[in-house]
């Protein structure tokens, strides 16, 4: 069957989608929820989450410098301090659909930093512990931003307004000069970022490695130990080879359903030593040539998997597919597009690769985009690909699938309306304007501050990041015009 919606019936198909909206894959049967079964699973997908603990551990006596200013969120796709409230409201959400699993497809964090991991490892040991959800985690190129750890800085809100730089490099410190828009500095080791490793290691319970309960796990490298899940990552210029940690993993949580984990992050080094690296997070199309071993690894998992019968869910952080549904070209001649979406999206060759592998169905994140899309191989193969929005950027929604067997899915896509307290830092950002007011400073999306739903103030936040900054980003324009949520950085 073809399945080549155009991006204009794309959308009008869209258009009357209420608060909660199925997405029949094609070839796929639908089923009510009457049919379900002890073979019917039922998970909740969650992108980019971003976790920032405004409650987190800097180090500080005042707990105040734990948010960032409203100026830097809207010269950022996504906002900082609300996911805080929007990712536990969604928990709650999830645990009232009864829901178990809950799949985090990557940039759980907002860069890695030790607090905000810690805070998101608390929230997720107390809705495992208190509601019994099982997380399996993949990492995003914003956790880790270098396989093994960098210094980071971000400027945060003090209590009398002023922007204040936060850094876990001390020499920041030491050679600060203060300015109207950052006034201070303050060094907490709690900023750095953290690299695979121990990421792994706080966060191996949601996935990252094998526990009791689990009827099996395995990883593409023979072993389940941290220490073994390693590749030789290639210099640009091909002269040497540094050691990279690789997080892919299988579990098999309950018995007949595979859930496989494909971390598609790659890492350059710049040096023999490993101490500096580059990545352009452009996940499968660098993934299949510094580490082909896990794409042989994902073709030997789905032929097993359907020897043996297994459900099987793949994800990833990045798409395995174009996932604009045919409308990526449009996009980059529209807008003349010439540098960041575009580079993000996977050539035909390697999306071929993936349908030799045998994949058929894929989740991902990195976009910030709710889009579902599917892609004809040479050989009348297909592989759908399903994008799953942020919660911290316009419009806010989670993914919920039930499988019903091997090939068997539904879809849906949960939108955030509301969200309990997602209010309750404005009165931080009411200081904000008036510190700016008195320097002169831009403060143009004080009008945000009017809103009366968490979803609003998404909307208004790209408002601000596109109409109001008058950027040049096509991607966040689009959204305006489409109502969807296309965004430029993952
Ligand atoms: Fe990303
Ligand atoms: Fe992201």
């Amino acid at each position: 069957m073809s399945y080549q919606l155009s991006r204009r019936q794309f959308l009008l198909s869209s258009a009357s989608v209420a608060a909660t909206s199925a997405t029949v894959l094609p070839g796929c049967k639908l089923q009510s929820n009457n049919n379900q079964t002890d073979q019917t699973h039922r998970i909740a997908l969650l992108g980019d989450v971003h976790f920032h603990d405004i409650h987190g551990d800097f180090g500080f006596n005042d707990n105040e410098v734990c948010i960032r200013t409203m100026q830097d969120s809207v010269g950022s796709t996504r906002m900082f301090n609300e996911n805080y409230f929007v990712f536990k409201a969604t928990l709650d959400d999830i645990v009232a659909e009864g829901i178990k699993f809950v799949i985090l497809v990557g940039d759980f964090s907002d860069d890695g930093q030790e607090a905000h991991v810690d805070g998101l490892k608390r929230v997720l040991d107390q809705y495992s512990d208190e509601y019994g959800l099982e997380f399996f985690l993949t990492h995003g190129n914003h956790d880790p931003t270098t396989p093994y750890g960098e210094d980071c800085d971000k400027t945060f809100l003090r209590s009398d307004g002023a922007g204040i730089k936060v850094t876990s490099n001390q020499s920041d410190v030491e050679n600060f000069i203060p300015s109207d828009e950052v006034d201070g500095v303050l060094y907490s080791p709690k900023m750095q970022s953290l690299g695979f490793m121990p990421l792994m290691e706080k966060l191996g319970r949601f996935g990252f490695q094998s526990q009791p309960h689990y009827h099996y796990y395995e990883t593409p490298w023979k072993s389940d130990k941290l220490e073994d899940r390693v590749y030789q990552a290639t210099s640009a210029d091909g002269t040497y080879t540094v050691e990279c940690p690789d997080s892919s993993y299988l579990v098999e949580p309950i018995e007949g359903f595979w859930i496989c984990s494909v971390d598609m992050n790659t890492h350059v080094p710049l040096d023999p030593l490993g101490s500096q690296w580059d990545h352009d997070a452009k996940g499968y199309e660098d993934g299949k040539v510094q580490k082909p071993q896990v794409l042989a690894w994902l073709k030997d998992v789905i032929k097993r998997a359907d020897e043996q019968g297994k459900t099987l869910l793949v994800f990833s952080h990045y798409p395995a597919i174009e996932y604009l549904n045919y409308s990526a070209d449009d996009f980059y001649y529209l807008f003349a597009d010439s540098s960041y979406n575009h580079k993000r999206v996977p050539t035909s060759e390697t999306t071929e690769e993936l349908i030799d592998c045998g994949l058929k169905l894929h989740f991902a994140g990195h976009i910030h985009i709710n889009d579902t899309a599917k892609y004809v191989g040479r050989n009348g193969q297909t592989l759908v690909n399903v994008q799953a929005p942020s919660l911290a950027a316009y419009i806010p929604a989670y993914k919920k699938i039930t499988c019903y067997g091997p090939d068997d899915f539904e879809i849906e896509t949960k939108v955030i309306e509301d969200v309990p307290e997602f209010d309750s830092l404005f009165n931080h950002y009411e200081n904000e304007i008036d510190w700016r007011t008195a320097k002169g400073l831009d403060t143009h999306w004080k009008s945000m501050l009017e809103v009366s739903s968490y979803r609003e103030l998404m909307y208004q936040h790209l408002i601000c990041l596109t109409v109001n900054n008058k950027s040049d980003d096509w991607a966040g324009i689009c959204a305006i015009f489409t109502n969807q949520n296309f965004h430029s950085i993952g």
